[in-house]
């Protein structure tokens, strides 16, 4: 049954996925202070006709592109609790021109209802390897061919049980990532890193481990040449 509305946004299933959008986590956060620094990217988000966020959970990054000007802002999750935060926050914070639905990668149909973005927004998505394949064929099919996908991203590394040892072992990459570089050059998408952050003492102190990067996506090198890494950290 399709219950999708003439926006191609789902309506709300009834059950739940998980809850783990229902926090605001540090990469939303990074991304969000990257925005705000960089010229070349307010450009990006005043000029969009429409942004779409990917596995949003609270919509921090949605919620500034739009007070920084944005057009129109689309906020998705699989998770309907996640979706329902995302509408009370766009309200709280009078995003008129916003809205929130159910999008999960694995459903591509849902995703090719809801159309294509100039801007594609995502933070701290990939922290499984099994997501990684719907992920990028979702960004297939909703990245504009002129489009740019901002992605903020928070390594980590697995712990995995050595059998032979009887010891558990930090694997030596953050596996999730590797795969999305992997899975994105077989897409034919052109990456840049924008951004490559230690965390800040306060972080640290609060628990937060790994760096942070922000990756560029796009189909065309042209559309990356504008975005500049900041001379300053965030
Ligand atoms: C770690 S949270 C990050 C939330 C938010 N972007 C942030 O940085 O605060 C990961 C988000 O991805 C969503 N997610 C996980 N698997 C998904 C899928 N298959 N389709 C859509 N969203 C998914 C989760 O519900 C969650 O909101």
């Amino acid at each position: 049954m399709d219950t999708s509305d003439a926006d191609g946004c789902q309506s709300l299933p009834e059950d739940v996925v998980d809850d783990i959008g229902l926090d605001i986590w540090e990469a939303s956060r990074v991304l969000c202070n990257f925005m705000l620094q960089n010229i070349a990217v307010r450009h990006l988000i005043t000029a969009a006709p429409g942004i779409l966020e990917l596995g949003a959970g609270a919509g921090l990054p949605s919620i500034l592109s739009a007070a920084m000007g944005a057009k129109a802002v689309t906020l998705t999750d699989y998770d309907p609790q996640v979706v329902e935060l995302e509408q009370e926050n766009l309200r709280l914070n009078g995003v008129d021109e916003g809205k929130a639905c159910v999008l999960d990668w694995r459903d591509r149909d849902a995703a090719e209802k809801l159309g294509k973005f100039d801007l594609v927004l995502g933070a701290d998505l990939l922290y499984a390897s099994s997501v990684v394949k719907d992920f990028i064929e979702t960004v297939k099919v909703v990245l504009a061919p002129e489009g740019v996908m901002l992605f903020a991203h928070q390594i980590r590394r697995a712990i995995t049980w050595d059998k032979a040892r009887g010891l558990p072992r930090l694997e030596k990459v953050d596996a999730p990532l590797e795969l999305l570089k992997a899975q994105a050059e077989d897409a034919k998408l052109v990456s840049k890193e924008l951004l490559s952050l230690e965390p800040d003492q306060q972080a640290k102190d609060m628990g937060t481990e790994g760096c942070f990067l922000i990756l560029a996506f796009a189909w065309q090198e042209e559309a990356l040449k504008c975005l500049y890494s900041p001379t300053y950290s965030v």
